[in-house]
């Protein structure tokens, strides 16, 4: 070891102790910690689809961690063979669906355009091939769950679906469904043990006029999730690429005792047996008109829910240079509205005109996050809607080099 480092080492510890000494390194940790927590609030949130109508909604419930019995007892009225054991599950905070994936939220993956199909290739997302038929098979449609996809094609559709939002979307585990769908309940049922009060949850063989219904019309269960068994039985991850594809919740078709919480369908060869096809599409199951899904995302993936306002990291985010890439994209993309200088619209008329950029007060207001969100999904004025549709267009980066671009503007 030399002299230098040796000094180096010493103004080091000497540092360190000062800092001790002043108590400063609690302060830091915290400082630390709160930076490195996401500042996101766990609450209720609507996501859009970008790209997609406004009506291309849904709406994800923070569904708070705990622990359950999952499972049923050996006396259960109802009780099947392939019900888990019980068991004592843990479970972390994440948001579910309030209701079961719908076709018009589904549909623009299935039909993405042939540019879209290719470049999603690149991060690994495939789309699935086009249904031999009709899609609905003669079922609902709009405000309908999506169904008859496989397991695969479900778990495909959420890469897509957290590609297109910035939020990773995934198929439940069978813990966090089994945790969900009870909302604390014990007995068979979430309601309670009396299979007559079906009728008031969920539909099912006796009152679904075989066929699948809209969705959250009946009543919710106490985390506020609509449909949560009946209608479509729900897919859940699988724990290996091994294991048996399973679906949980009981569907339109199912008896009764299909919707106590602990039921589980395991996918066997006759969810499939009408495919003319050979080998059997990896994507639609041709006799399981009954199977859908229902997203989840992790609490402390860290990412910003999109209601939340980030300050923080905004605050640590660099501004990005005003390159000469960075003022022609301005130009193509946002000038027209924006103005060339910052200082408003051109195009939509004073009532509608965007702010005045170079105002320190909209300055003031500046939130990356929510910034992002307004060129990504276009934004409301007076009620109405302005897509910027920019998100094909722009990568990420861009996006974010042009909103710092404006606020310095
Ligand atoms: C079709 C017109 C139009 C185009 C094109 C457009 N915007 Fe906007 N934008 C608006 C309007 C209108 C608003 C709402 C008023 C406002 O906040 O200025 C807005 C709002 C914003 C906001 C503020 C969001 C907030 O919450 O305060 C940002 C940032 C923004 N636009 C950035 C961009 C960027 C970057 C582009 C180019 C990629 C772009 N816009 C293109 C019309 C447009």
């Amino acid at each position: 070891m030399n002299d230098i480092s040796i000094a180096v080492r010493a103004v080091g510890l000497r540092r360190s102790l000062a800092i001790l000494a002043a108590g400063v390194m609690g302060t830091i940790a915290a400082a630390l910690s709160a930076a490195e927590t996401s500042p996101e609030k766990f609450e209720n949130y609507t996501e859009r689809i970008p790209g997609q109508s406004s009506t291309v909604a849904f709406d994800m419930v923070a569904i708070p961690g705990g622990e359950i019995s999952i499972g049923s007892p050996a006396g259960e009225a109802g009780r099947e063979e392939t019900d888990l054991a019980q068991a004592k599950v843990a479970v972390k905070p994440f948001w579910m669906g309030k209701c079961e994936v719908k076709w018009e939220e589904f549909l623009p993956f299935v039909f993405a355009s042939r540019e879209e199909i290719e470049k999603n290739k690149e991060d690994g997302i495939t789309h699935p091939t086009k249904p031999y038929g009709s899609i609905y098979r003669q079922r609902g449609e709009k405000g309908y769950p999506a169904m008859g996809m496989s397991q695969h094609n479900a778990a495909e559709y959420c890469k897509w679906l957290s590609k297109k939002t910035g939020h990773k979307y995934r198929l439940p585990t069978e813990a966090e469904w089994e945790y969900a769908c009870r909302a604390g309940a014990t007995t068979a049922y979430f309601w309670g043990d009396d299979p007559a009060m079906a009728g008031e949850y969920a539909w099912f063989k006796d009152n679904s006029e075989e066929t699948t219904q809209p969705i959250g019309k009946k009543k919710p269960n106490k985390f506020g999730l609509y449909d949560v068994v009946g209608n479509v039985t729900e897919w859940v991850s699988k724990e290996n690429a091994d294991a048996a594809a399973v679906a949980r919740g009981g569907g339109w078709s199912e008896p009764v005792t299909r919707l106590r919480s602990a039921s589980r369908m395991i996918e066997t060869e006759e969810w499939n047996e009408l495919d003319p096809q050979s080998p059997p599409s990896i994507w639609w199951l041709s006799a399981a008109d009954w199977v859908g899904l229902r997203l989840v995302r992790s609490f402390e993936s860290g990412e910003a829910a999109p209601a939340a306002t980030s300050t923080a990291a905004a605050a640590a985010a660099p501004a990005a240079p005003a390159t000469d890439a960075v003022k022609a994209n301005y130009k193509r993309y946002c000038a027209g509205c924006h103005g060339i200088d910052g200082k408003g619209q051109t195009k939509l008329g004073k009532s509608k005109g965007a702010k005045d950029y170079t105002d320190p007060k909209v300055k003031a207001g500046f939130d990356e996050a929510r910034w992002i969100k307004a060129v990504r999904e276009g934004v409301e004025v007076d009620g109405q809607h302005v897509m910027t549709g920019y998100e094909e267009k722009l990568t990420e980066a861009e996006m974010k080099a042009l909103v710092y671009f404006m606020k310095a503007l």
